[in-house]
């Protein structure tokens, strides 16, 4: 088998995440979830009170903490998957919260927060053998994919598969503020002016509203094994 880059795409909690870390185990490649380390400059900017109290972000503070951000993953030998670290704490927890993701879209707008976490991401995978998910891995941060995946699923879908997985972690939950999330991020996230989520034209589409875990990884496999051979 040849040694690919491989970029998911998609709305959030559309389960890209989930299908990148499992093909990536399967088949040995590096595995990064770009939206954590989005989260951790988000985490970084509410800690250090750099969101004003209108929500909006202290740009010009923010511009020149971005040296102090290091972000980094490391295996977690329990789970079997990468764990996110800010500044050398784990923070894989805390990036997940609803705080963060109601705070993360325009700190994901910021060109100098895209441009230095691209920048880190293509260094990541310069050697290829890499599962990158995110939202403009196939149009921005790899254009020379070989294999590039643009995952879709309902709002609804997504929004219950959030609240079951705060549930499952023992985190607080409703299921209508999360709906309300998931829409408002899907709007600034496909309508900003930095690197917009959309599928790249030579992107593979898969809506998996109707399709669980299993064949989901069933047929994201037979897509690696189509190219990579
Ligand atoms: O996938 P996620 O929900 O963890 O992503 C968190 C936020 O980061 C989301 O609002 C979109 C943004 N993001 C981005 O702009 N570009 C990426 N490559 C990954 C995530």
């Amino acid at each position: 088998m040849k040694k690919i880059t491989i970029a998911i795409d998609g709305f959030s909690s559309c389960g890209k995440s989930t299908m990148a870390k499992d093909l990536a185990k399967e088949i040995g490649y590096i595995y990064v979830d770009t939206g954590a380390m989005y989260r951790s400059v988000t985490l970084y900017a509410l800690r250090h009170n750099l969101f004003n109290a209108d929500g909006s972000i202290r740009e010009e503070e923010l511009k020149t903490q971005m040296k102090n951000i290091d972000i980094s993953f490391q295996l977690n030998k329990t789970t079997g998957r990468p764990d996110t670290f800010l500044n050398g704490e784990n923070v894989e927890k805390d990036i997940r919260s609803m705080e963060v993701s109601s705070h993360v879209s325009p700190i994901a707008a910021l060109p100098f927060v895209r441009t230095a976490l691209v920048a880190q991401q293509q260094r990541m995978g310069a050697g290829k053998g890499i599962v990158m998910d995110g939202r403009d891995i196939g149009t921005v941060v790899f254009p020379d994919a070989e294999l590039k995946i643009f995952v879709t699923a309902s709002a609804e879908v997504r929004a219950q598969r959030r609240y079951d997985e705060l549930k499952a972690k023992g985190m607080e939950a409703n299921f209508n503020d999360i709906l309300k999330n998931v829409e408002e991020r899907d709007y600034i996230d496909s309508h900003r002016a930095t690197s917009p989520l959309r599928k790249a034209p030579d992107a593979i589409e898969l809506d998996n509203s109707n399709l669980t875990i299993a064949q989901q990884q069933q047929w994201l496999y037979e897509q690696y094994r189509k190219v990579a051979e």
